[in-house]
């Protein structure tokens, strides 16, 4: 059965909707892509069926999850400019239950391309809706940017996650995303929440990292995960074997951090259905 059926027939029986979530921050090397394909492994991993989309031109998460750029075929590009559809675009990747729309270069120029076309901040939602389904969870990899392949990420998500390095400069800039994030809940996506915001590359023993971690939950409260991601060598070692880091080196502290964000949030979505809470006005709360 085609992607498009299985999704139809698993709605009519009453299934959930996938997650879609949007993880971005358009300040450079915070932790998106590492986020993007260990979260997406760990939810994997706890048996959800999970879609990574590559919207980032540099294509770190496919080579990250071993796809080198001269092998890739149909890419998130294709997916935008409609010449090809999910299920075709999509592959498996090596870990089970984990498929990749591989990013292209090619996306840097899609803003240029699509400059006189309608309704073009709804180009990857158009792709994704009604195709979606199948999955639990669906990630997206923005790149470090506030431009329309991003803005096409916000439009198309139910939340966006954040990463967050606690340095000097981390909360400069975060202002911008959270208006952003604002505007497109104004205009283009009145679903879209904040699913939360997290500090990646923590150290501990560091005093300007407390600082900074102390201030985010001050302004984001509930909304910052009680979850850090230590600065581990074994995470950034992972990439340039084409592995998530939860296949280089399971046992790893920041292996384990990612199993336990994954945990973390869907505790969380098990709360909240529970409690009934509205996770978009507290996000707004949050973000005031
Ligand atoms: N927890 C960690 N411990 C050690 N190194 C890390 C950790 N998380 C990320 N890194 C390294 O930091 C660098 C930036 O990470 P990453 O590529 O995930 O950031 P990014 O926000 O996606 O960057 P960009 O904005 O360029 O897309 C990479 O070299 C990555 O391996
Ligand atoms: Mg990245």
């Amino acid at each position: 059965m085609s992607l498009k059926g299985e999704a139809e027939s698993r709605a009519a029986a009453g299934g959930r909707r996938a997650r879609i979530i949007a993880i971005a921050n358009q300040k450079g090397g915070v932790g998106k892509t590492t986020t993007a394909v260990n979260l997406a492994t760990a939810f994997a991993e706890a048996g959800r069926r999970v879609l990574l989309v590559d919207l980032d031109p540099q294509g770190n998460a496919s080579t990250g999850l071993g796809l080198a750029t001269a092998v890739r075929g149909l890419t998130t590009y294709d997916l935008l400019r409609s010449d090809s559809e999910l299920d075709a675009a999509m592959v498996p990747t090596v870990v089970l239950r984990l498929f990749l729309v591989p990013g292209s270069p090619d996306l840097a120029g899609i803003e240029l391309e699509m400059a006189q076309e309608n309704r073009r901040e709804f180009l990857l939602a158009r792709a994704l809706r009604g195709q979606v389904g199948v999955f639990d969870e669906v990630l997206i990899d923005c790149p470090p940017s506030l431009n329309l392949l991003t803005i096409n990420a916000l439009a198309a998500a139910d939340s966006v996650l954040v990463p967050l390095q606690c340095e000097f400069y981390a909360l400069e800039g975060l202002a911008q995303l959270m208006r952003t994030i604002e505007r497109v809940q104004q205009g283009l996506n009145p679903r879209l929440a904040l699913e939360g915001v997290l500090l990646t590359m923590y150290d501990q023993r560091n005093n300007l990292t407390d600082l900074v971690a102390t201030d985010v939950r001050r302004h984001f409260g509930k909304k910052v995960y009680a979850t850090t991601i230590p600065r581990n060598v074994r995470v950034s070692e992972a990439p340039s074997h084409g592995l998530p880091v939860l296949l280089y080196d399971p046992r790893c502290a920041g292996s384990q951090a990612y199993i336990q964000l994954a945990a973390e949030m869907l505790d969380q979505r098990a709360g909240t259905r529970s409690t009934g809470e509205s996770p978009v006005g507290k996000s707004q709360g949050a973000a005031a």
